[in-house]
């Protein structure tokens, strides 16, 4: 029997507990991307609340592409001083850190009229209506570079891991999409082709970080879209690819952002107070993971240790992050371990989204 709070092993890593925090976006790095006191003190409360394995939200690659405002940069070496110290901090408090690295594309709102935003093809995001310009082999080639010098520059920082950022509509997750990647070249058509960029991406973030360090990736299980969307079987294709080639783990989240069509599907669902409807992801990536070897994560709505230690014990599920129950309470893993196992704070109502920071609404005095 397994249980959430046995200490496992990926390659060199040591887990504590089977327990991460999933990317999650704080808003509360500077201008330019830098720390801040009061960024700092957020993963300082998680690795002090019992999260055996953090991932930070995400980091740009580029300095002219950040998605959204307060994001952690990682786009050139002077980050790597300040990284280095955070990561010591964190590491001291028994917590491992990975970054979390992304190239943005048209999942944005943040001043997407004052820079060229790419993307596979020119179709409009289907929330945020932005219409990327269509990538050129030159602009993939810059793109692909960057993921491999932002993970070079993780790993000098004294992370303990890397995580691209293949999911929830951002550049390399529209690569893998029929709706966004219209391509008629050997990066768009079949799945082989659409999975290009990402083969890519990896092999030149391991010809920087050699092959032992954990370089992770968060990819969909299912876009839950119909044609327009990667399938089960797409993603389990790409799953197999990437674990051929290399890569440590796989974190999977799924869903789509047409929300007017398909309201509710995205990777951060509501309605989830009752066990059914939580873990909303686990059965796809349940199926995809028994075709696989390395450790998959699984995230999406786990709100109750009971349900996890389930999945646990009866699906090839390695391990289960959170998002939203860390942002409202950062000591939830810790209750847990200590034996209260009332219900999460967190009602997923996804009203996290504050002016000055991502908090939650139930700390309305922090906001
Ligand atoms: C405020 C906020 C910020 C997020 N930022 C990121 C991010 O930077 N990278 C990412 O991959 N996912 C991000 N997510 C999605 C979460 O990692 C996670 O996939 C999703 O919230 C579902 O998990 P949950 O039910 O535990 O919240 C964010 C979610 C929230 C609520």
């Amino acid at each position: 029997m397994k249980t959430l709070f046995e200490t496992t092993q990926i390659g060199s890593m040591t887990l504590k507990n089977r327990l991460w925090r999933s990317a999650t976006w704080m808003k509360m790095a500077d201008d330019k991307g830098h720390l801040t006191p009061r960024l700092e003190q957020i993963y300082l409360d998680l690795a002090q609340g019992g999260v055996g394995t953090i991932i930070t939200g995400y980091a740009f690659i580029l300095e002219q592409e950040q998605p959204n405002p307060g994001m952690l940069g990682i786009y050139d070496d002077t980050f790597i001083p300040e990284y280095r110290a955070f990561t010591q901090k964190i590491k001291a408090e028994g917590a491992n850190i990975i970054m979390q690295i992304v190239y943005g594309g048209s999942a944005t709102d943040f001043k997407p009229e004052s820079r060229e935003i790419w993307g596979p093809s020119a179709v409009p995001h289907p929330l945020f209506k932005v219409v990327p310009t269509e990538m050129t082999h030159e602009h993939i080639k810059t793109v692909v570079s960057a993921f491999a010098q932002g993970a070079r520059r993780a790993k000098a920082a004294g992370f303990d891991g890397v995580q691209i950022h293949g999911a929830h509509t951002y550049l390399l997750s529209q690569f893998l999409s029929p709706y966004y990647n219209r391509r008629q070249d050997e990066y768009g058509g079949s799945i082989e082709n659409r999975s290009r960029i990402i083969y890519e991406t990896l092999e030149a973030v391991r010809a920087e970080v050699g092959p032992d360090y954990p370089v992770f990736i968060k990819m969909h299980c299912s876009d839950e879209w119909d044609d327009r969307g990667l399938s089960v079987e797409e993603s389990l294709y790409v799953a197999k690819e990437l674990e051929k080639r290399g890569i440590t783990g796989i974190e999977f989240s799924g869903g789509n952002l047409d929300a007017k069509n398909h309201p509710n599907m995205g990777p951060m669902r509501g309605g989830i107070l009752k066990a059914p409807h939580q873990s909303y992801f686990a059965e796809k990536t349940a199926h995809i993971a028994r075709h696989l070897t390395v450790p998959v994560i699984s995230v999406g709505g786990h709100r109750t240790p009971e349900k996890l230690e389930n999945i646990l014990n009866t699906s090839p599920i390695d391990y289960f992050s959170m998002a939203r129950p860390l942002l409202s309470e950062p000591g939830l893993i810790n209750r847990w371990h200590r034996g209260n196992r009332e219900k999460p704070r967190c009602v997923a109502c996804n009203k996290c989204w504050g002016k000055n920071g991502n908090v939650c609404i139930l700390d309305r005095a922090a906001r």
